[in-house]
């Protein structure tokens, strides 16, 4: 495994079994997605970059959920049966390294905004340490393990709110539940650790105070920038961790020449790709693995749904939804349309109201509209259908057929007028 850290014995431990009870959801917590990513692939993503020789996933409550969501990264996965809590957690771990001398890294599944900067700095901080932890100051700490520290300003321990007094409270220094501990340490010490608190649980952060009671030196190291290590536990914790993701992302596409219209009103998830030059209108939303080109035009209003391309110069203009289809360049598709699993060539004109209609109560099928076609407003393409290069669709037609190369398909009622017409009127 290649990485930042190539040298060090590093084992990398993710915690992750947890109910997750906080967030009152049938879905794990941990695999609650962040602009379109399981909030836990954020952290597995860095723990892959950081080159650990071994990534351990605990697993428990829905193990199988959280197992299946994950089977395409190489990790372990390590059952909880039980949730005793997050020390309880780390010991399952112990078998899983018998044989391992060095660095274990404790991550949480729950907190994906941490960086790679910062774990890394924690990890080179640990160099010859027996414990150290990632910690942070924040405004309101509340809900998060406080750090007690001695009048020399030495790390006593760790204190859970539920267990805090009022005084300990005041603390504002926290916990991130992100250490660095030495292995024959840290599952020694695991063996001491009681549920003798108010929770009932065996906590991870008792072994700070055991290893502090042995006289070993306790070390701090401190986080970039606070939000880094929140932790999401219920669903305002949720919508913060995301929308501090989306403004990242889209911080990364303005620096890479997109424009950005209105970033609040935008939402562009993690796995889009898009050229330089395009500007993205206000209240659009791209979904998914999708790659937009150079130079076009998106929204506003607009929606484009997973497994979408769209290439260079394109137009998709208000309340027009993409989804899986693929867009040649220089097309326009200007308003109120659905395309859905179409291929769509170069220079097409897609008029206003047009929808393929790909579902037929059972199954997917593809609309295939090539180069250069016209497709008039008001329009309905049955598929699966051709719409040969260079055709030309009256509008407001229902085309049920292919339709050949340079020929104008027409299908729509005539119409009929009734001179001097003059509405009966209702006998009472
Ligand atoms: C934990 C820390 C707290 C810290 C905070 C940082 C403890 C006792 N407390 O609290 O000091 O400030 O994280 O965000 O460690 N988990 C298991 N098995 C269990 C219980 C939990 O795997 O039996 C996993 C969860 O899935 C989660 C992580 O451990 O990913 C943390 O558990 P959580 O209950 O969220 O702990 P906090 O109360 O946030
Ligand atoms: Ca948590």
């Amino acid at each position: 495994m290649g990485g930042l850290i190539k040298d060090k014995n590093l084992a990398l431990v993710i915690l992750a079994a947890g109910e997750g009870t906080r967030m009152k959801s049938k879905l794990p917590k941990v695999l609650h997605p962040l602009a379109g990513m399981p909030m836990i692939k954020y952290v597995l993503d860095i723990a892959l970059a950081l080159g650990a020789k071994k990534i351990l996933v605990v697993v428990g409550h829905q193990a199988d959920k959280v197992k299946q969501g994950l089977s395409d990264y190489p990790v372990e996965f390590v059952l909880q049966a039980k949730q005793l809590g997050t020390g309880d957690a780390v010991k399952r771990v112990k078998p899983y390294l018998t044989d391992f001398e060095g660095s274990v890294l404790v991550l949480n599944g729950d907190t994906p905004l941490i960086t790679l900067k910062t774990l890394a700095g924690l990890v080179s901080r640990h160099e010859h340490c027996p414990l150290t932890m990632l910690t942070t100051i924040l405004d309101n700490p509340y809900g998060y393990g406080r750090i007690i520290r001695d009048s020399y300003g030495n790390v006593r321990g760790i204190v859970e709110e539920k267990d805090a007094s009022s005084e300990q409270k005041l603390v504002q220094e926290i916990c991130s539940g992100i250490y660095c501990f030495e292995s024959k340490i840290l599952f020694e010490s695991l063996e001491e650790i009681t549920p003798n608190n108010v929770q009932k649980e065996y906590y991870l952060t008792d072994v700070i105070g055991i290893c502090r009671g042995k006289g070993l030196p306790i070390h701090t190291h401190s986080a970039t920038d606070p939000l880094e290590v929140l932790g999401i536990n219920d669903r305002v914790q949720l919508a913060e961790a995301s929308r501090l993701i989306r403004q990242h992302i889209l911080t990364e596409w303005m620096l890479n020449g997109v424009t950005i219209v209105d970033p609040l009103t935008t939402c562009i998830d993690r796995q889009v790709n898009i050229g330089c030059d395009t500007v993205i209108y206000p209240h659009t939303v791209i979904e998914g693995e999708c790659t937009i080109g150079e130079d076009c035009h998106i929204g506003p209003f607009a929606r484009i749904r997973p497994g979408t391309e769209i290439k260079a110069g394109t137009r998709i203009g208000n309340f027009v939804e993409v989804k899986k289809s693929s867009i040649g360049p220089n097309s326009k598709v200007s308003h109120l349309t659905y395309l859905g699993d179409a291929t769509v060539g170069k220079g097409v004109n897609i008029g206003a109201g047009t929808i393929t209609c790909n579902y037929d109560g059972e199954k997917k099928h593809q609309t295939v509209i090539e180069d250069g076609v016209f497709v008039g407003s008001g329009s309905q393409l049955i598929a699966p259908l051709t719409v040969g290069e260079h055709a030309y669709v009256g509008a407001g037609s229902t085309i049920t057929r292919d339709v050949s190369p340079h020929s104008l398909a027409l299908s729509r009622p005539h119409q009929t007028e009734k001179p001097n017409w003059v509405k009966r009127k209702k006998k009472k």
